[in-house]
């Protein structure tokens, strides 16, 4: 397929292109707008594929989103590009309204005038906390956060192009990702790097919040099957096929990166922090999907992954992170 994929230099995006272009053969243009998540060393390993192109723009830009389209005539969009961390989104809003909903609007009119078919990357964030039980796609959305309220509209502004226009528009919602590649704000990156460097580990609140981890490269085929084979107006969940409370998450860490748990620091929780996610994925199984990693081997992975190459997160922990990071946990981090 020719695809145009919008936010494809940041962690999930680049993850799905590699699997795109190396095992499907598809031809790719990346649209992004290079935030301080979206990066080009992400695609150090197939810059120079001839199936694949770069540009630099932004999806609420009209005119950038033209010129992608006009560049390769793709056949369907695959839309990544958002604002992803939670605790930026409560700090300062405004951009995830603006990349959620004009820039998920210029995208559904570009893809309404070349009459593409449209997947949007969502997350189960959409449906809020559960306590017990599992999200289905039938589930009513109760986000908490300016991340996951943007992102549900975002979603809804989706389905009534579908609804209003007909246009092939699917949505594909993942639960909580982790694996190479992932920006150092996010628990798993952010626990690996500190205790790498003798750092503290900031746990919010007890701890006992649970997530459900899919491996990034899984959660990128769900997204391939659902836009090869999802039918058009449908909803998607991908979820990973274990839950852990963040504590436990921590603590596996620590082992694997030989450090100790005094490093453990608990600190004020994240207002309206959601409780537990869980998703269930029979829709998507039902295409021929099936989660490839477990969480314990996709985290000894991932550990791994951090160990050996510091090329990759050793200009960001040395650059604006720090900031951000004095920020939000009011300390520094270690040289
Ligand atoms: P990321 O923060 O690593 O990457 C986001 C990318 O979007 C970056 O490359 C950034 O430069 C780009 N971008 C941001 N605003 C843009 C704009 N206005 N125009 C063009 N490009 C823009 O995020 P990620 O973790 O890879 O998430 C990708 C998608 O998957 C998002 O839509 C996110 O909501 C969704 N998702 C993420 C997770 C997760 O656990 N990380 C889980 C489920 C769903
Ligand atoms: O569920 C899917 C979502 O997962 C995605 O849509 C989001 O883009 C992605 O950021 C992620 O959201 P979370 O808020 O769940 O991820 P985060 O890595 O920020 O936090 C995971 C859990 O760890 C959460 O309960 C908060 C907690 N946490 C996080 C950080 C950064 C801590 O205890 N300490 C921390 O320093």
């Amino acid at each position: 397929m020719r695809l145009l994929v919008c936010g494809g230099a940041g962690f999930i995006g680049s993850t799905f292109v590699r699997i795109r272009l190396l095992e499907h053969g598809d031809e790719i243009t990346v649209l992004d707008k290079l935030t301080y998540a979206g990066r080009e060393e992400n695609f150090r390993d197939f810059a120079d594929h001839p199936n694949f192109q770069f540009l630099r723009g932004a999806i609420e830009d009209p005119a950038a989103v033209a010129a992608a389209i006009a560049a390769r005539a793709p056949e369907a969009i695959a839309n990544f590009a958002a604002e992803t961390h939670v605790d930026r989104s409560i700090a300062a809003p405004d951009a995830f309204v603006s990349t959620h909903a004009l820039g998920t609007y210029v995208l559904l009119e570009a893809a309404r005038a070349h009459r593409l078919r449209y997947v949007q990357v969502s997350t189960d964030e959409v449906y809020g906390s559960v306590d017990v039980g599992t999200f289905s796609e039938k589930s009513p959305l109760a986000p908490s956060s300016p991340y996951s309220a943007t992102k549900a509209g975002a979603d809804l502004l989706v389905q009534s192009y579908f609804r209003t226009y007909e246009l092939p528009a699917v949505i594909c919602r993942g639960s909580n990702n982790y694996g190479p590649y992932q920006y150092p704000e996010k628990l798993i990156p952010l626990m690996i790097l500190n205790a790498l460097h003798g750092d503290a580990l900031p746990v919010y609140g007890d701890g006992l919040q649970v997530r459900n981890w899919i491996h990034c490269s899984d959660f990128a085929r769900a997204i391939g099957h659902v836009l090869e084979q999802g039918i058009a107006g449908e909803v998607y969940n991908a979820g990973g096929p274990d839950e852990q409370t963040n504590i436990a998450v921590v603590k596996r860490i620590i082992e694997l990166t030989g450090t100790d748990e005094s490093l453990i620091e608990h600190v004020s929780d994240r207002p309206g922090h959601d409780r537990r996610y869980s998703l269930s994925s029979e829709k998507v199984r039902a295409l021929g999907w099936a989660p490839r990693f477990r969480f314990s081997e996709g985290l000894e992975q991932t550990v791994a992954w951090y160990r050996e190459n510091s090329w990759w997160w050793e200009p960001i922990r040395s650059g604006d992170y720090r900031e951000y990071y004095e920020r939000q946990y009011g300390r520094s981090l270690q040289a």
